[in-house]
């Protein structure tokens, strides 16, 4: 070999060297956080997503935690990232939001929920439309949307009773499916050529897989149920456009006046990626936490017989027990509530919660540079023994009193500070009015499934197929 092909190969062996030394010793003014970059390139990406059977802190978390301490360094899907299982920071982020810290999520994400969603926009137009959707989604409209949840879960249960055998997470999903739609765009499945639903089913499916899009991939199909569920919101948009309602009371409504209006800063894209991030947003983590519930009921009875006690108790107090839920019956459900934050505690539907650092940021006695992501972990702050006495026990009961503390440090399932998610009370009249519904006129057993796995997403892999029967109880 010549001197002029040594000195190439010495200096690439140099250049490469020093870039895997950058790589595991980022550049960092102050002290970073402990812990490790992992491999070039992917860093700890695969330890990340490794599937896990465990309601326990996910291993990768736990391990790190043990071995660095709250807060650590690491470098997920090509990013360098700061994990938080540190109540306090944990809050400091959420309260920062817009300020120190920006909300931020990977790449393929941004692709897949299109660029001008609600969790990428930021400023003036974030708060614009989400106030548009806190008057959907507000207490007013929930009051009036009381009897049609009722409604739609009377007629569902009554239907999956006459089945052999009902996979929850699938029934429960496109009833949730449905009472969105209808909700937002007044969607009615009977009346429409085309199955919108089918079109999520086929997205969420290849939501959390390798982003290679070349037909036949999950990732594929997901892009292509994205890009036909568009296009058929689009066509609604259009048809709406062409036959206006007198009075608003639906999303496209409220698009469509806002459309018309000359200093507007919504457009069409705009309404329709908010859309679709909505209805993704509500059917799928819903029914999961339906599903859950009904799983943790079924292994607990002694709580199914507390909550059946709770609603057989509103049927009693009425005096025409045939007539709807109120709203007034719907806020005395007292132990309903304790019985779904616990459910959501321990289900954990939300694994990460994502943000960018804008600035060089400081905190106790940690340097996290500006630009980096930092990554928030529900289910350490949900299951520190410090904080709920043995954490992995399924006990409505230990919320008894909590109520008095307020939104606290260590409930984060719906998110926190301004960015809190705009679906959590909509979420609790659509679990609680199901759950009034199931346990007074039904019992059910597990047939097959059930199981759950987090990658680190929480996950139904064989569905959870139950059987449903009439109860004939007290009435
Ligand atoms: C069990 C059910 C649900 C859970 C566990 C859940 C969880 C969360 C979490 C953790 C966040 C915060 C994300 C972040 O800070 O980056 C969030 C935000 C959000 N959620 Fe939910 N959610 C649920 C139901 C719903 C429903 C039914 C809707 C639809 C109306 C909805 C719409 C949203 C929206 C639009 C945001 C973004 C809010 C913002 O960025 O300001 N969610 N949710
Ligand atoms: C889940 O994590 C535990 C604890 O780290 C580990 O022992 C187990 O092998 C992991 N895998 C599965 C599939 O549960
Ligand atoms: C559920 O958790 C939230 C957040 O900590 C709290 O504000 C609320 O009072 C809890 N509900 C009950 C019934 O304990």
């Amino acid at each position: 070999m010549g001197p002029i092909a040594l000195c190439i190969v010495a200096l690439a062996v140099i250049s490469i060297t020093h870039w895997v030394y950058r790589w595991m010793n980022p550049r960092c003014s102050g002290q970073l956080p402990p812990g490790s970059m992992g491999l070039p390139l992917l860093g700890e990406s695969l330890q990340f997503f490794a599937p896990n059977t465990s309601f326990d802190i996910p291993p990768f978390i736990e391990e790190r935690m043990e071995r660095y301490g709250p807060i650590f360094r690491t470098s997920l899907v090509g990013r360098s990232v700061i994990v938080s299982t540190d109540p306090d920071f944990s809050y400091f982020i959420f309260q920062q939001e817009g300020q120190l810290f920006q909300s931020w999520y990977p790449d393929t994400f941004t692709e897949i929920f299109g660029r001008q969603n609600v969790g990428s926009l930021h400023g003036f137009m974030y708060r614009y439309l989400k106030n548009m959707v806190l008057n959907l989604f507000g207490p007013e409209s929930l009051k009036k949307m009381l009897p049609e949840v009722e409604q739609a879960a009377s007629t569902n249960l009554k239907r999956w009773s006459s089945q052999d055998s009902v996979d929850l997470k699938d029934a429960t999903a496109s009833l949730i499916f449905d009472l969105t739609a209808k909700k937002l765009i007044s969607y009615d499945p009977e009346k429409s050529s085309e199955n919108l639903r089918e079109n999520f089913v086929a997205f969420i499916q290849g939501l959390i897989s390798f982003p290679l899009n070349i037909p036949g991939t999950a990732y594929n199909k997901c892009l292509q149920g994205r890009s036909k569920a568009m296009t058929m919101l689009k066509n609604m948009l259009q048809e709406r456009r062409t036959k206006p309602r007198e009075q608003a009371d639906d999303f496209f409504d409220y698009v469509l006046e806002e459309l018309k209006k000359e200093d507007t800063i919504v457009t069409e894209e705009i309404a329709l990626d908010l859309m679709f991030v909505l209805l993704f947003a509500s059917f799928e983590t819903t029914s999961l936490a339906l599903t859950m519930a009904a799983k943790f009921l079924l292994d607990h009875p002694l709580v199914l017989k507390e909550l059946t006690e709770e609603h057989e108790a509103i049927l009693r107090r009425r005096e025409n027990p045939n007539s709807g839920l109120t709203w007034k019956e719907y806020k005395s459900m007292k132990f309903t509530f304790q019985f779904i934050n616990e459910t959501v505690r321990l289900a954990n539907i939300v694994p990460a919660i994502f943000r960018k650092a804008l600035r060089e940021i400081n905190f106790k006695g940690y340097t996290i540079p500006a630009g980096w992501a930092v990554m928030v972990c529900p289910p350490a702050v949900h299951l520190n023994p410090a904080k709920y006495k043995d954490p992995l026990h399924f006990n409505p009961w230990r919320w008894e009193g909590m109520e008095l503390h307020g939104a606290s440090k260590n409930f984060m399932a719906f998110g926190g500070g301004m960015r809190f998610c705009v679906g959590t009370d909509f979420t609790k009249v659509q679990m609680a009015v199901f759950l009034h519904c199931l346990v007074t006129k039904y019992r059910w057993r597990a047939i097959k499934g059930g199981n759950i796995v987090r990658t680190p997403g929480l996950q139904f892999p064989n569905g959870f197929h139950v059987q449903l029967s009439e109860r004939n109880g007290p009435k």
